[in-house]
Parts: C-alpha cells; structure tokens; sequence
C-alpha cells in the first residue's frame, strides 16, 4: 500500500500542505519551529511515504540538527500522516525506519516534542529528568531517546539550534 523513500526537494509543496492539513497553518508558532528554521532538515533521515498506486505522499517524517546541553543531536518531528490513512502503521513504519537509519548514520541522542503515549513504544522517555529544558515548551512534553548506551550521560541543559549536522549525519546543503 506505501513504502518509504527520502524525501526529495520536488516533495517540498506537499509535505507543506499535509502539515498544513495535520496541525494547521499556525503550526510554525510552535516553539520548536524556532530549531527548524536554522537549518534544513536532515538529509537522508527526512523520509516520505509515498502511495504505491501513484507515489502521492502520504506522510512525512524529518529531523534537524540541535545541540543538546553542548552536544550533538538530532530534533525529530513534525511527523504526520495524510488524515485519512491513519491508524494503518505508516506512523510506525517512518518512526522505526528513520531511528533505524539514524543509529546506523552514527546519531545517538534524539529528541522530539509530543505524546508519551505514541512514543514510549520507539524507546522515548521524559527528558526533563536528563536535565534536557527546550525553553518555552512544556516540559512533560520532551522526550528524549538514546540511540546508543549511555548516550544522555553527562548530557543536561538546553537545547539550542544547529545549523548543520555534525559527525556521523550527512550534511544537507
Ligand atoms: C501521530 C501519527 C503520526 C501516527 O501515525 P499513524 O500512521 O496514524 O500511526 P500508526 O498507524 O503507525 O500507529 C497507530 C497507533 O498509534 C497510536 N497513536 C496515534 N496517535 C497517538 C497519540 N497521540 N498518543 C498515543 N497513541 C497514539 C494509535 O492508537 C495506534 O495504536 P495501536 O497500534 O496500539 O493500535 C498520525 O496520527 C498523525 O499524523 N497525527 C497528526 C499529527 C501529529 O499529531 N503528529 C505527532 C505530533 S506529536
């Protein structure tokens, strides 16, 4: 029904409308928006969904560079999947695959803002006791998930943007 690809500068338009669609057009006051607007997204990790009948996308996923506390990370989100096809594991199959590509790239350190109830099952935890303060967001809502043991350890304070990825990522242009 959908595979997975990376996403491509030409997927730029719709991925704009489906966030438009699954968080509305005031979503870019969101404070972590702030984190999205000094760099690209993260090439290679930023995947799309795309229909199998006729490539229209269907859900998008991307990441950013930060820096958490001095270190490297990754920011993940927006994630979100066309309306009316939800529930039907595409969610899943870009959380899994994109964790999965991004271990591989050498990241370690994740964070995203969201719901601990989606996110637990791909091996997210509260941030806030780490010490991780994204400032002007609601603490109970950023979650942290190391990618490799120990990732978090020594790892406190906030997070600020980056404008490009460091070690193991691919740097987007
Ligand atoms: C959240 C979202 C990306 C999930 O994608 P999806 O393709 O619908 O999800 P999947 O089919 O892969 O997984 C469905 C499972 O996630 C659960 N789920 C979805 N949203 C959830 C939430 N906010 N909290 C807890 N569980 C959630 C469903 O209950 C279902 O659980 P089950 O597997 O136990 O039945 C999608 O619903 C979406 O685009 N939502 C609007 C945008 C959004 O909220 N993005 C996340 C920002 S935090």
């Amino acid at each position: 029904m959908f595979h997975l690809t990376t996403e491509r500068p030409d997927d730029a338009a719709a991925i704009e409308a489906l966030l438009d669609k699954a968080f509305g057009p005031d979503r870019h006051s969101k404070i972590s928006y702030r984190y999205r607007n000094a760099a690209p997204p993260v090439r290679g990790l930023s995947r799309v969904a795309r229909a199998d009948a006729d490539g229209r996308l269907l859900g998008t996923i991307r990441y950013w560079p930060i820096e958490a506390g001095g270190a490297d990370a990754l920011l993940l989100g927006p994630i979100a999947v066309e309306p009316s096809l939800k529930g039907r594991g595409i969610g899943v199959a870009l959380m899994r695959d994109t964790l999965d590509a991004a271990a591989w790239m050498g990241h370690s350190r994740i964070v995203l803002v969201g719901d601990i109830g989606y996110y637990a099952r791909f091996g997210f935890a509260p941030a806030a006791p780490l010490g991780l303060i994204m400032p002007g967001e609601k603490p109970e809502r950023l979650l942290a998930c190391a990618l490799a043991k120990d990732a978090f350890a020594g790892v406190s304070g906030v997070l600020a943007p980056r404008r490009s990825v460091r070690g193991g990522g691919l740097i987007a242009a």
